[in-house]
Order: C-alpha cells, then sequence, then structure tokens
C-alpha cells in the first residue's frame, strides 16, 4: 500500500533553535507523520539556521529590519511558506508578532510552543513572572496560533514543579527538556488529523483524550 503523503513542515525560528533541533529529530523517523522541508528565521544570525542547513533542510534568512512594514516582511515570508507547498507551519522561538491577515491565513495551520501553562504568563519572561506569582506547577503548551498574542487553542501542555531554590534559568531548563517531548507528539497529533480546530475548540480524534498522560506529564 502507498505510504501517505506527509505533512510539509515549515519551523520559523528566531534564535537558538533547540526546538526545532527537536522536531527534526522526531521527522527523522520514516513513520513520523511529518517532513520539516523549510526553516525560517527572521534573524540571518540565528544560530538554527546553521543547524537545519548541516541537516540538509532548506533555509531562509528573512531579516525583518529590511522590511518597511509589519505586513511587508509577513507578505515576504508568506510567499516563501507558499512556494515550498507549506501545509503547516511550526513556531519555535518565533519572537515577532504577526500582523492578523498572516495569522488569518495560516489559521488552523500554525502551531506554536510558549514556555508556561497558558493562558498563565503570556508575552516574555515567562519563568520570572512564574515565579514572582509564586506558583508551584509551570510548565509549556502547544497551541494555535491566533492574533491575540498566546491566546490561542491548547492541543497539549506539560508541567514541572517549581522547586523552592529556583530561579529563572533553572526552570527553563527543567521546562525545556519538556518542550523537547511535547513538541515533536503535539506536531505529530496535528500532521496526522488526530487534532484539529473547529472554530475555537481543538477537536481530538482517534482516542487521543484517552491518552492524556502522555499529553500531560509531571
Ligand atoms: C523556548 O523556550 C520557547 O518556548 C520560547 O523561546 C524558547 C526558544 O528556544 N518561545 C517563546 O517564548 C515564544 N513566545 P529554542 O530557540 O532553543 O527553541
Amino acid at each position: 500500500m502507498a505510504a501517505l503523503a506527509k505533512t510539509r513542515v515549515a519551523i520559523l525560528i528566531s534564535g537558538r533553535g533547540s526546538n526545532m533541533a527537536s522536531l527534526i529529530a522526531a521527522a527523522e523517523a520514516s513513520d513520523y507523520p511529518a517532513e520539516i522541508v523549510l526553516v525560517a528565521a527572521n534573524r540571518p544570525e540565528a544560530p538554527g539556521l546553521a543547524f537545519a542547513a548541516e541537516r540538509g533542510i532548506p533555509t531562509r534568512a528573512l531579516d525583518h529590519r529590511a522590511y518597511l512594514s509589519r505586513e511587508a516582511f509577513d507578505a515576504a515570508l508568506h510567499t516563501e511558506l507558499k512556494d515550498a507547498g507549506i501545509d503547516l507551519v511550526c513556531l519555535a522561538g518565533f519572537m515577532r508578532i504577526f500582523s492578523a491577515g498572516f495569522v488569518e491565513s495560516w489559521a488552523g495551520r500554525m502551531i506554536n510552543i510558549h514556555p508556561s501553562l497558558l493562558p498563565l504568563f503570556k508575552g516574555v519572561h515567562t519563568h520570572e513572572q512564574a515565579l514572582a506569582a509564586g506558583v508551584r506547577l509551570h510548565g509549556c503548551t502547544v497551541h494555535y496560533v491566533v492574533p491575540e498574542l498566546d491566546a490561542g487553542p491548547i492541543i497539549a501542555q506539560a508541567a514541572v514543579p517549581v522547586r523552592p531554590g529556583d530561579d529563572a534559568e533553572t526552570l527553563a531548563a527543567r521546562i525545556l527538556v519538556q518542550e523537547h517531548r511535547l513538541y515533536p507528539q503535539a506536531l505529530a497529533l496535528v500532521a496526522a488529523g488526530q487534532v484539529s480546530l473547529d472554530g475555537d475548540r481543538v477537536m481530538f480524534s482517534g482516542g487521543v483524550q484517552g491518552t492524556d498522560g502522555a499529553l500531560l506529564s509531571l
């Protein structure tokens, strides 16, 4: 029987790209439902670009500073994604806000990983926010992207304890381990069609909800 076509994924980064690397590694498995066909960055100096290129993945650097407006940058990126035949966009440490028009044109086809248990601690400095709030649990979230920042329907979350003596750095490191586990799992579910967006609700099929131990872990 012919294998089903894999979902064609672009990963967008701004820096280090460790989440990108975890997605690339997962997608190397022959039975993974997505293939990484493009890595693009809004910063040409993003270290993740070289890592992807070394693995033979096409890369693009679109320096946002070279565009006159947010819309102009988003239009150029949109063209790159369309030209590459992208089905699904994964934001992985992409630290730039999109215009609403761009987000709407990728509605239900763009996901992000955020380093907090949303809806808590949106935006930046999430670990500092968590420490200031005194929460005992913190974590990461994979969600669909909507125009409002960090507000999209939640696909998967992983939680970690906040330990006495933690600072932002120790907390970030503990959460990053979970990000690298969670994002490949979440992408697999979306790419396989086991998770989809129905209006503003995430729909699960194929018994995914019954296996939520894999999606919410301490
Ligand atoms: C990750 O912790 C990711 O969750 C976060 O940036 C880091 C990127 O690291 N993303 C955001 O804060 C998005 N708002 P990486 O480049 O090594 O994947």
